[in-house]
């Protein structure tokens, strides 16, 4: 990274941004070594966990960057998961009104998914990433080797994700995943390498042809109306690539049910999350309107219908240009939950 930063991203001052599980694993012994090479460098710490993505994070955060001293010359790094890339780039989007920005995703959610793209943001009462900004970083630096330290949980959640980039973008892509389960749960090193290079293509090129999703990146929110929901209600105990999960066979129930969906697609969908130790069910005691009604604070609401990326099919987003999310009732959703 040193020679990276000098020629990629040179900057006065890096401030490293990690959460609490990954700044000893990593942030410390990152900022250690720019320091050994000359390069000027602080770690800023913030408790680990989805309820910590929050504008206090954001604001302490901020308050002490500014007290290390740190300009409009400075830098961000974010070393860490989705929680630490999307709240590290929110800062590095606002810091003096925006400061050169670096990321690097230990978690296999944040690799194939949170750090492509641009999002940053933050979450707030009223729902996910709901304060937020566009904030696009000089490079990001993917390391597969960090993920041998990665919980076995939050490793699968990153599954999801690419089980996602498959169902919307490239049934091949989710056919491999599903025959290679073993071998990918596993983690073995060859698997790990290809999932992690074709989701990054799929998500890259969803991205560039649409940068401020004014249409056919909301194939991305597949899955994540529902999941969201579930998040929230569930206090975030359940992790977002899970809940993504669940929002998948859910929606694509829902597709069916529309008659945007090929018939048969959800339980297919929900064989691949099961052959790669997901859930496919809402959690116990998940009150099917509490959920249906959770939908509508999400930021994707217009109108009072809620609006839903679909699939077509596997491997197939439904709809066309400029007609990519498809309005469903709530009561709609409620049958098809208690179904
Ligand atoms: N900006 C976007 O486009 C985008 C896309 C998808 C998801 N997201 C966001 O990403 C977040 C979820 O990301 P996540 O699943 O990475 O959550 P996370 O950042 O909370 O990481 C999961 C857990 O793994 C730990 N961890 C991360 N890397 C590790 C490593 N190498 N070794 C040991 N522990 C490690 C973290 O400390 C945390 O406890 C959500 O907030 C979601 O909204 C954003
Ligand atoms: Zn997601």
């Amino acid at each position: 990274l040193p020679t990276v930063l000098r020629s990629h991203a040179p900057a006065h001052h890096f401030a490293i941004i990690s959460d609490s599980n990954v700044a000893p694993l990593y942030a410390l012994p990152l900022s250690d070594r720019l320091v050994r090479d000359g390069l000027r460098s602080d770690v800023f710490i913030f408790e680990a966990g989805e309820p910590n993505k929050t504008r206090a994070s954001w604001a302490s955060l901020t308050d002490a960057m500014l007290a290390a001293g740190i300009g409009r010359d400075g830098c961000v790094i974010a070393v860490g998961g989705g929680v630490t890339t999307d709240l590290a780039g929110f800062v590095a989007a606002t810091f003096m009104r925006g400061i050169s920005l670096v990321l690097v995703p230990t978690s296999l959610l944040a690799m194939i998914d949170a750090s492509i793209g641009g999002k940053t943001g933050v979450d707030s009462p009223a729902g996910k990433n709901l304060v937020g900004a566009f904030h696009f970083p000089r490079f990001v630096a993917v390391d597969p080797d960090v993920l041998r330290t990665l919980p076995d949980a939050d490793y699968r959640a990153g599954l999801a994700e690419a089980v996602k980039h498959g169902a919307i973008a490239d049934a091949s892509y989710m056919n491999w995943l599903v025959a290679n389960a073993v071998a990918v749960l596993r983690r073995d090193v060859g698997f790990v390498d290809t999932l992690i290079l074709r989701s990054i293509e799929i998500k890259a090129a969803l991205v560039s042809r649409d940068e401020r999703e004014a249409g056919i990146r909301a194939a991305l929110n597949f899955g994540h109306t529902i999941g969201h929901a579930i998040e929230r209600l569930s206090n975030f105990t359940v992790p977002h690539g899970h809940a993504v999960a669940i929002g998948m066979v859910v929606e694509a129930r829902l597709g069916e049910a529309e008659g945007v969906t090929l018939p048969g697609t959800a339980s297919t969908l929900q064989r691949a999350l099961e052959a790669l130790g997901l859930p496919v069910a809402l959690p116990p005691g998940l009150d099917p309107l509490r959920l249906a009604q959770a939908t509508g604070s999400d930021k994707k609401v217009r109108s009072n219908l809620v609006r839903y990326a679909l699939v077509a099919r596997l491997g197939e987003i439904a709809g066309t240009e400029g007609a990519w999310t498809h309005a469903v009732a709530t009561d709609r959703v409620v049958a098809t939950l208690g179904a």
